[in-house]
């Protein structure tokens, strides 16, 4: 079968179970649970596809963007939106779709990966700037920017070898090839820290307590054995290599225009109603850390000011610090349900109560936000799963459905898939819960807000 022939059998078979989906939420008037991995077969979502060029926390399940741009095809050369696009899941398949590309993303880091991704390449002549990059770093001064605490995460040998790396990156490397090799140097400074590769937030790795990482201890500990001799430009080399093979190729695709990457979903330099689908997984209410877990790179890479975590932090929504004068707004979030919660929640923990109110009222900033960018009739998927907050359940799914549904949008359905880990979540002295179940909600722009 040929390949227009298997998308166009593709699309078909998404419409329809679409379709069948709404018929049956409007009869059950209940949530439905599905499965996306069965929904739909994901397409290159392996570890040779962009996907994988670099770690990301929580990023979303590619199923999930495949199945609605397959059931809701835009016309070609409409926008499509993810205004928390974190590592451009979406918006790279968005781009295999043909599509124009808006998005945002608070962590540079984030944004430096979707630009990556969404950068065709002449890979001849990207390995080629990558074996001259190979050929002088050895020969060039390091160049090591302050990062936080360095000596607790590299030893002097590695920092110098990725100094090296960075003054001949900077250099050499052509602005167009830029973020494929910074993003290929930001997985590097991963791999040769001390952080245990297990966990998103970095945490160093401890030989004493060894028998707390259970059955895979001997491994980590063999790892901080090998990071005593690894040669980080033979790291860099292989993570380089294989990017470049990833990303997408020169003419593998046309996007009309060039994409649009803003840095807070609450203020998006676009037009009103000039998007027609918005694809989005927002941050989770505390349950996140994605600064934190990017903080290595953003030091190396020179992505925060003063190698500083702070700024990026204060524009990012469901932050855990909050300054001193962003008290508990006595008005309210405009959701009697969740206001109600978060007086008992301030009952038990003031400070989560601020934390959780905080960033409901932020999202309904990104939500008003949304509504104003999207076009009558346009579709928001919005991917968001509950947590727990100071031990009670806080159920941020009909939450934000309820404040969309006040900003013009319309439930069209409600999709219930399980998780089996989207890495980062956190067990706060048991009073933080792990996400197990997301909600996929269907949204429709239906009217204009007064
Ligand atoms: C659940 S993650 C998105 C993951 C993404 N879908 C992926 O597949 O990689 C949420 C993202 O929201 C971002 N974020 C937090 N506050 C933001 C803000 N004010 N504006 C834009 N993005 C923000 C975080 O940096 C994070 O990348």
């Amino acid at each position: 079968m040929s390949t227009n022939a298997k998308q166009r059998e593709r699309r078909e078979a998404a419409e329809k179970s679409l379709l069948d989906l709404i018929a049956r939420f409007e009869s059950e008037e209940t949530a439905i649970e599905v499965n996306f991995r069965n929904l739909v077969n994901s397409e290159g979502g392996g570890g040779k596809s962009a996907h994988a060029i670099h770690p990301y926390p929580a990023k979303l399940l590619v199923n999930i963007p495949q199945f609605f741009l397959a059931a809701l095809p835009p016309l070609t050369g409409s926008v499509l939106l993810d205004p928390f696009c974190g590592s451009g899941t979406v918006l790279y398949e968005g781009a295999l779709a043909g599509l124009r590309l808006v998005g945002s993303d608070s962590n540079p880091l984030a944004r430096l990966i979707t630009k990556a991704k969404l950068t065709p390449l002449d890979r001849e002549e990207a390995r080629s700037h990558l074996e001259h990059v190979m050929a002088v770093y050895p020969l060039l001064p390091p160049t090591i920017p302050d990062v936080v605490n360095r000596d607790y995460w590299f030893s002097e040998r590695i920092s110098e070898g990725l100094g090296r790396l960075k003054t001949a990156i900077e250099r050499n490397v052509p602005s167009k090839y830029r973020p494929v090799f910074d993003v290929s140097f930001s997985a590097t400074v991963r791999r040769v820290s001390y952080a245990d590769p297990r966990l998103s937030v970095p945490v160093k790795i401890n030989p004493d307590r060894s028998a707390k990482y259970g059955a895979k201890g001997d491994e980590v500990i063999r790892r901080l054995a090998r990071l005593a001799e690894i040669d980080v430009g033979a790291v860099f080399w292989s993570i380089a290599s294989q990017n470049i093979q990833r990303c997408p190729e020169k003419g593998q695709w046309f996007v009309p225009g060039q994409p649009e990457i803003f840095s807070d979903a609450r203020s998006l330099g676009i037009a009103e109603a000039s998007v027609s689908l918005a694809i989005t997984s927002p941050p989770y209410v505390g349950a996140q850390k994605y600064v934190r877990a990017s903080g290595l790179s953003l030091g190396w890479l020179g992505l925060t000011p003063n190698c500083k975590l702070r700024p990026i932090e204060q524009q990012s929504i469901g932050r855990e610090h909050l300054a001193a004068d962003e008290t508990l707004e006595p008005s309210g979030t405009g959701v009697a349900e969740a206001d109600r919660l978060l007086e008992e929640i301030a009952e038990r923990n003031p400070l989560r109560a601020r934390i959780a109110q905080r960033y409901l009222l932020e999202m309904r900033d990104a939500l008003s936000e949304l509504s104003r960018t999207m076009c009558h009739d346009g579709s928001l998927v919005l991917v968001v799963g509950p947590n727990l907050v100071a031990g009670l359940e806080f159920p941020t799914p009909s939450y934000l459905q309820k404040m969309a549904e006040s900003l013009g949008f319309a439930t069209q359905l409600h999709l219930i898939d399980s998780i089996d880990s989207r890495g980062l979540m956190t067990k706060r002295n048991r009073t933080a819960g792990m996400i197990q179940q997301e909600s996929v909600f269907l949204l429709k722009r239906v009217r204009t807000i007064a």
